[in-house]
């Protein structure tokens, strides 16, 4: 029987890095968490409560109250996440949200209270984490580490494509914006900022399809299991 590892996918915001991480969970019967997502709940709350992103002690008294829960669910690849026992999952994705996520993750208290969440979760081993700086600082020692991109003009098109069949309002152009500017602040900050781990794999999808893609990083999971 083969132990388990864990896979680190860092990578730019929308190059397909949660598709990728639950087709590996999915093969090796890992479980995916996506980091993302508890950066997007925590925008969700601060929004939700308007708080001002300087005002560091009403930050912290939100993520002490229990209001906001982020919570692993058994043979599911979603976190479960609650604001005030409302299901957030869904709005955590609009736009409203995604214009904020990035100056959120650049706040010191907010990171280190979610890189220990992911800590623990990924205690067990069996994990396949999606972020940005898993490899290098969430999970240093995990025994795969995939850097993934992609040119930003194709992946403002494939996000187009997914808001505008859920009926978002808003244009590629918009989408395009949003890209470049999260690339920019999330390999910027000043804290865990985006870079490739030196030992990662780089995965650049520009010009591969999902299926291809998937192989590969397959291929260099089996790779490390047959040793
Ligand atoms: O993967 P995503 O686009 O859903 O992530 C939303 C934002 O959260 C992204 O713009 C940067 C931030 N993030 C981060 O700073 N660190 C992580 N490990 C994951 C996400």
């Amino acid at each position: 029987l083969n132990p388990k590892i864990n896979i680190a996918i860092d990578g730019h915001s929308s190059c397909g890095k949660g598709t990728l991480a639950k087709y590996l969970a999915d093969q090796f019967g890992y479980r995916f968490i996506d980091t993302g997502s508890m950066y997007r709940a925590v925008t969700y709350a601060i929004s939700k409560e308007n708080i001002d992103l300087k005002d560091k002690d009403a930050i912290k008294t939100l993520l002490q109250t229990q209001n906001l829960r982020i919570e692993p669910v058994e043979n599911q690849h979603k976190l479960a996440l609650h604001y005030k026992g409302e299901d957030i999952s869904e709005a955590i994705r609009m736009p409203s949200v995604s214009n904020q996520v990035s100056q959120v993750s650049e706040i010191d208290i907010v990171r280190t209270y979610l890189v220990k969440k992911q800590q623990e979760m990924a205690q067990s081993k069996g994990i396949v984490m999606d972020g940005r700086d898993i490899g290098t600082h969430v999970l240093p020692e995990a025994e795969l580490k995939i850097f993934m991109t992609a040119d930003a003009k194709i992946r403002a098109q494939r996000r187009f494509e997914e808001l505008e069949a859920k009926k978002v309002n808003i244009t590629y152009d918009q989408v395009l914006e949003n890209i470049i500017f999260r690339d920019k602040t999330d390999s910027s900050r000043d804290i865990n900022p985006l870079i490739q781990a030196e030992d990662a794999k780089i995965l650049d999808n520009s010009s591969l399809s999902v299926d291809e893609q998937n192989s590969i990083a397959k291929k260099w999971v089996d790779e490390i299991l047959s040793h």
